[in-house]
């Protein structure tokens, strides 16, 4: 399993390169350390707000939900508990105005609002929650819900 991944996820498998040299006999070599870079997300039905599940996220895992492309999308709706109708991913309004991920990676390019949707309805909407048809929403901060973290591990190869 790990091996397949590493062949259509490659990062980095362990390989070594070595050269010989003629002129002083000497043979040079260097290895090379590939890890797989894999991803995970981990769904949690416990209310929390949206910065304390960032914080729970980053101390737990790595951080709250990142979700780049429908296969992302498709991948977190598949972690979402039943009976739970939203839950926070690291979706955040900053101060620009712009939609942004909690991970650090920018500005949101790729979305799957829900129509009609952000509306920032009462004015606080800044944060971003995933209902459980998998469309989004920008809600208050303050209301505490279930959340989805995101994980990165480093695996060997
Ligand atoms: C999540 O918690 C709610 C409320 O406590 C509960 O009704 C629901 O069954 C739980 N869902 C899962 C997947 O654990
Ligand atoms: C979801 O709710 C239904 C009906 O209340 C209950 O039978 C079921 O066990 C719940 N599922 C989970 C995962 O909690
Ligand atoms: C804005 O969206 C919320 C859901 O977050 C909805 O309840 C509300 O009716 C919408 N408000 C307007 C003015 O469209
Ligand atoms: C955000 O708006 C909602 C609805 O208007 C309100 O209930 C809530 O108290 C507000 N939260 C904050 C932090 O202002
Ligand atoms: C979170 O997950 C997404 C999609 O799986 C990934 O692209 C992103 O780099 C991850 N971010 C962190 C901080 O783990």
């Amino acid at each position: 399993m790990v091996f397949i991944l590493c062949l259509t996820n490659l990062r980095l498998v362990v390989d070594a390169v070595c050269l010989f040299s003629l002129k002083n006999e000497r043979l040079t070599c260097w290895v090379f350390f590939f890890f797989l870079v894999h991803q995970q997300y981990h769904f949690i039905n416990k209310s929390l707000t949206w910065y304390e599940a960032q914080s729970f996220c980053r101390l737990k895992y790595t951080d709250l939900a990142t979700i780049n492309n429908m296969d992302d999308e498709n991948r977190l709706i598949n972690t979402l508990g039943s009976n739970v109708t939203s839950s926070w991913i690291g979706l955040y309004n900053g101060q620009t105005n712009r939609w942004l991920w909690s991970d650090g990676s920018g500005i949101a390019s790729f979305t799957q609002w829900s129509p009609d949707e952000p509306n920032n309805s009462g004015g606080n909407e800044s944060c971003g929650e995933m209902y459980d048809n998998g469309l989004w929403n920008d809600a208050s901060c303050e209301f505490a819900m279930a959340y989805v973290c995101n994980q990165t591990a480093l695996l060997p190869c």
